[in-house]
């Protein structure tokens, strides 16, 4: 069910499903709240025309984490990352990330970029 409120020069449709008001408001369907867990989940999506990996995990409290799985340190790929208590590391050289996107090994190590998602309904899901 949803509810329809026209403000002056347009209308604004508010939905009471949460699904829906995600994707209407551009979050994208990433993975299966089943799926992540506590390893390593390799995502790829497609935005702005563009395909995109992100690696996706569950922290020790059940928060799940999307970071791009493109290395900061020399710009490899992480596909093959593995979780270290709530930390990815890099199989290249080892760098570790905390679920902030810090380095947690190399003081001057560049962040990496963590994506904002959300869980609900069953699924995790990527801010627009
Ligand atoms: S490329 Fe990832 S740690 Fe060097």
């Amino acid at each position: 069910m949803s509810l329809a409120l026209r403000s002056l020069d347009e209308s604004v449709v508010v939905s009471s499903d949460p699904v829906q008001a995600l994707v209407t408001a551009g979050w994208l369907r990433l993975a299966r709240s089943t799926e992540v867990g506590r390893a390593v989940l390799v995502k790829q999506f497609t935005r702005d025309g563009h395909s995109w990996t992100a690696l996706l995990w569950r922290m020790r409290s059940g928060a799940v984490v999307a970071m791009d799985a493109v290395c900061p340190h020399r710009r490899y790929p992480m596909s093959d990352a593995r979780l270290v208590g709530d930390a990815v590391e890099c199989p290249i050289h080892g760098y570790r990330y905390g679920p902030t996107g810090r380095c947690l090994n190399m003081r001057r190590a560049a962040p990496a970029r963590v994506l904002k998602v959300r869980e609900t309904s069953g699924y995790v899901w990527l801010a627009p």
